[in-house]
């Protein structure tokens, strides 16, 4: 049996890699968590996160002060000795066609295979297409061939904001391997998690890497599947929510993911369609649902402008949005893919003036949206306007103060693009209130896209 505490080498401190490397300290092993930009190091270093992820900070502080945790700008380094080099870099579209960028992930191999010694596994944690990890070990075996290495597939589940808890009992442990030396390593470095009730699922390196994406699809199946019954439900005058919990109250079906709104955005989900969607088409196998549902997405976005559109009244030209939240989910900062980066701009085009307040995402969200206010809180955001747009479901938002809301308003008009604040008690403080396909009378707000435009 391999002892417990390896040392581990994660490259990349983003989102996935800061999580992971400070995660497997906690279970006890020595983590070198490495990245390129030094700024970055440095920050983490002094102790500032380069990232919001809520409980990060105090584990990061606490995992260094045990000396399990340290950061380097030296991957060279970082690598001889190391039992398992985690790969957890970047992996955006490719602008010219959206298949994934592997040009991190192929820059991060061709540094490991430099300054490999000993037997060392290579995991790629990286989102990354199907075969990506036969292209990562043809590399690493012409840059190092006499190197001992075995490159394993090992995605990673984690959802921002709640990163930590999920890494930390994850609902399964994805290994793809053939090389029986990297399967007992994977398993003794995620073994206090198997032994806390993570099951470790052990195929090979393929299947590995088509279930990541092949489980973001079918949650952006259901995200996209709800939001198209939400549309029904405005015309029929069901309310959406009731049959979500009608519906996933079937264990076939299951609750989560069931949350009607402005579309799926994020830093995975739209990439990840795309990419497997690419992946499908180059093997001749067009995957045919995740192709309608990138479309429907797409297109969610316009339907979210005219539907604020006509709560305004039919234009926005001249008018002051107060606009509840940036970023694409609460809980982060992470603007990437944020449906506020489509529909603001679409708002703006059309004369609105918009006034943004987000807890955690104002910094990113800042140079992304050229021309957006940023107001320091909710009230001061809706201060004067003459609309507000709830666009993220961040907590606050749901316990906004409505009568207060309504008064410093000018017009006291409310769009809850999440669903979140209580139709009657938005009445009740005299909002005039929309949601998403929870009354019959959304249904005149929702014109075909060629009346609007
Ligand atoms: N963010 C998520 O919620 C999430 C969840 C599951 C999987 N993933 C996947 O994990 C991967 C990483 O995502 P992320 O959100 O953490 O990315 P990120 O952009 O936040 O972080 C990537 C980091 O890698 C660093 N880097 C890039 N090349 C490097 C190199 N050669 N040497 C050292 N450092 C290097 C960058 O400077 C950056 O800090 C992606 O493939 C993503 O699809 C992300």
């Amino acid at each position: 049996m391999q002892h417990r505490s390896q040392r581990i080498t994660v490259v990349g401190a983003g989102y996935v890699g800061l999580v992971t490397g400070a995660c497997l300290a906690s279970i006890g092993h020595e983590v070198v968590v490495v990245d390129r930009d030094a700024g970055r190091i440095a920050g983490l270093e002094a102790g500032v996160m380069p990232i919001y992820e809520a409980g990060l900070a105090a584990l990061v502080s606490g995992e260094i002060a045990a000396g399990r945790l340290a950061f380097t700008t030296d991957l060279a380094a970082a690598v001889p000795g190391a039992a398992a080099v985690f790969i957890c870099v970047g992996t955006p579209p490719r602008p010219s066609d959206g298949h994934a960028d592997m040009a991190q992930v192929m820059a991060a191999a061709g540094e490991i295979a430099a300054s490999l010694s000993a037997f060392t596994a290579i995991v790629v944690k990286s989102t990354v297409p199907v075969g990506t990890g036969d292209e990562v070990e043809a590399l690493v075996h012409a840059r190092a061939p006499a190197a001992d290495v075995a490159v394993v597939s090992n995605p990673e589940f984690l959802r921002e904001g709640v990163a930590i808890a999920d890494f930390m009992r994850p609902d399964r442990i994805v290994v793809g391997t053939d090389d029986a030396r990297a399967a007992a390593l994977m398993a003794a470095i995620y073994r206090p998690l198997n032994e806390a009730g993570a099951p470790l699922v052990v195929t090979n390196r393929r299947a590995s890497e088509l279930i990541k994406y092949a489980a973001n699809a079918f949650l952006a199946l259901k995200i996209t599947y709800i939001n198209e019954i939400a549309n029904l439900c405005e015309e029929i005058g069901a309310d959406v929510e009731d049959v979500a919990r009608g519906i996933g109250l079937d264990p076939r079906i299951g609750s989560q993911f069931l949350k009607a709104g402005p579309g799926f955005g994020g830093s995975c989900f739209p990439k990840d369609m795309l990419a497997l969607m690419k992946t499908g088409q180059d093997h001749g196998v067009p995957l045919r649902s995740v192709e309608t549902a990138v479309a429907v997405n797409d297109a969610r976005k316009g339907e979210m402008v005219r539907k604020i559109v006509r709560a305004a009244g039919g234009s926005v030209a001249g008018k002051t949005i107060a606009v509840l939240g940036l970023t694409f989910k609460a809980g982060t900062d992470d603007m990437r893919s944020a449906a506020s980066l489509v529909i603001l701009p679409q708002l703006q085009k059309q004369g609105a003036r918009i006034v943004a307040h987000d807890p955690a995402g104002m910094g990113q969200a800042g140079p992304l949206l050229p021309g957006v206010l940023m107001a320091k809180g909710s009230m001061a955001a809706l201060a004067g306007a003459d609309l507000a747009v709830i666009l993220t479901e961040w907590p606050e938002f749901a316990a906004l103060d409505l009568d207060a809301a309504a008064r410093i308003m000018r017009r006291p008009i409310l769009v809850d693009l999440r669903n979140l604040v209580d139709p009657d008690e938005a009445a009740r403080a005299g909002f005039c209130y929309r949601s998403i396909g929870r009354t019959g009378r959304e249904a005149e707000l929702r014109v075909p896209a060629e009346a609007a435009e």
